[in-house]
């Protein structure tokens, strides 16, 4: 099934036309497809067949508590980085049971609420943070759960600044360090090692860079119950890559089948953290174009959304493909370059995309799914847009567009 297609000329998600939602909702405007979230999920969660598992969906990959909540229903776990995701998660419905909190940076405040809440485990990025952990839990007389994250120096073979498992970059604990980690771990009065886990980067798009490093954690975890200390489970992460243009990523099929293959001597649960792969291309992003501006050396369409409500391109260079909402024949129209308004030469949303366009029209920017609202902002006092989740026929509001008023809230005049 194709979330986002065609069908009489009209580009649809599910059975809604982009075009009718642009009329009701106005624009910019966050377009999401329930089923392609569901099938996505489901993917996964059946490709482990009877192996214990749990799928702890990443939830910086978009937050929106009404997707959080469909997840919920379909049984899974979350991995989060922060205390307001995890306020989300409980808010969603979600069971903190099945609560993984990754980070290189929690504060002590997080700590205390993650472990009231009862989490399943912390992610441990380093010994300072082991360090913090214990003695937080300790004051309050509790066992925090803890799983080492190994740093595997392994390259992903992705967009630098999407890549976490090389040596010089800041996550996790260098591979050589893990074992004496988790011997000190193991003597700590209040956490108790549950796991191990790791984490390359995102965006990976072929199965050498996790094979590697799942190779070199299975050796790890083995020398780790080697000195006597039980893993219950092994989280590898998340970072499976999706088609932005013409990538060909391992299917979820695939991935989990060398997952499964790699760690079949083990009995421990495994733990996923997919965030992109579930989320990316069940999401559009739909804009409508306010001027075109010819120059002697560009065409410019200038559009009603920026890098404030997608910034993908303008912080990675990301590609993502650019759809007219009536089908055209390819190979007509200009080429253009899609600017927002936006006050930076960043602020692109798409460069060189040869399209028949007219002011008033609406286009659809694919594959937003995932790190798309999420990491939106409200920079040049730009309101954030609207999300709307699209079921069949039906089209749910699942945030509204923020007002001025709530742009400004909080903010205040000093008395003289
Ligand atoms: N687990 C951990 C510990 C992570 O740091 C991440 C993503 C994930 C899981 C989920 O990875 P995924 O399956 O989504 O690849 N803003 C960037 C992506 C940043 C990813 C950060 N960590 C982008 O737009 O490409």
């Amino acid at each position: 099934m194709q979330a986002f297609a065609y069908s009489n000329g009209q580009l649809c998600a599910e059975e809604v036309a982009l075009a009718e939602i642009a009329r009701h909702f106005g624009t910019p405007c966050h377009v999401y497809s329930r089923a392609t979230i569901e099938q996505q999920w489901h993917a996964f969660n059946s490709a482990f067949g009877r192996r214990d598992h749990l799928i702890c969906y990443a939830v910086k990959a978009n937050s929106n508590i009404a997707i959080l909540n469909l997840l919920v229903r379909l049984g899974c776990g979350f991995d989060i980085v922060s205390i307001g995701e995890l306020e989300r998660v409980l808010r969603a419905g979600g069971d903190a049971r099945k609560v993984v909190f990754s980070g290189v940076g929690k504060r002590t405040d997080e700590m205390q609420r993650a472990l009231k809440a009862g989490i399943k485990c912390f992610n441990v990025e380093s010994i300072a943070e082991l360090e913090r952990l214990n003695s937080v839990a300790g004051k309050v007389k509790m066992m925090a759960p803890v799983s080492i994250r190994v740093n595997p120096d392994v390259d992903a073979g992705t967009h630098p600044y999407i890549a976490t498992g090389l040596k010089e970059n800041k996550f996790g604990i260098p591979y050589a360090d893990a074992l004496p980690v988790y011997a000190m771990a193991a003597i700590m009065d209040s956490v108790k090692v549950v796991g191990i886990d790791c984490h390359i980067g995102s965006q990976i798009t072929s199965m050498a860079p996790f094979i590697n490093a799942l190779e070199r954690l299975k050796s790890l975890a083995t020398a780790i119950e080697d000195k006597g200390i039980a893993l219950q489970h092994i989280d590898v992460g998340g970072g499976l890559g999706i088609c932005y243009q013409n990538e060909t990523p391992p299917t979820p099929q695939e991935y989990v089948a060398a997952v499964l293959e790699i760690f079949s001597g083990t009995p421990c649960q495994l733990i996923l953290e997919p965030g992109r792969s579930i989320m990316g291309n069940a999401g559009v992003l739909l804009t409508r174009v306010e001027y075109l501006k010819q120059t002697p050396h560009k065409n410019f369409a200038i559009v009603d959304a920026a890098m404030n409500d997608h910034l993908r391109p303008a912080l990675y260079g990301a590609w993502h493909n650019i759809l007219p909402l009536t089908e055209q024949k390819k190979n007509k129209g200009e080429v253009y370059d899609i600017v927002g308004p936006v006050c930076e030469t960043a602020d692109f949303l798409g460069k060189d995309r040869r399209l028949f366009l007219q002011q008033g029209d609406v286009l659809a920017i694919c594959s937003v799914g995932a790190y798309g609202f999420c990491m939106s902002s409200t920079y040049n006092s730009r309101t954030r847009a609207c999300e709307v989740m699209v079921d069949g026929k039906t089209m749910h509001e699942i945030r509204r567009r923020e007002t001025l008023e709530e742009l400004m809230t909080g903010e205040s005049l000093i008395p003289v």
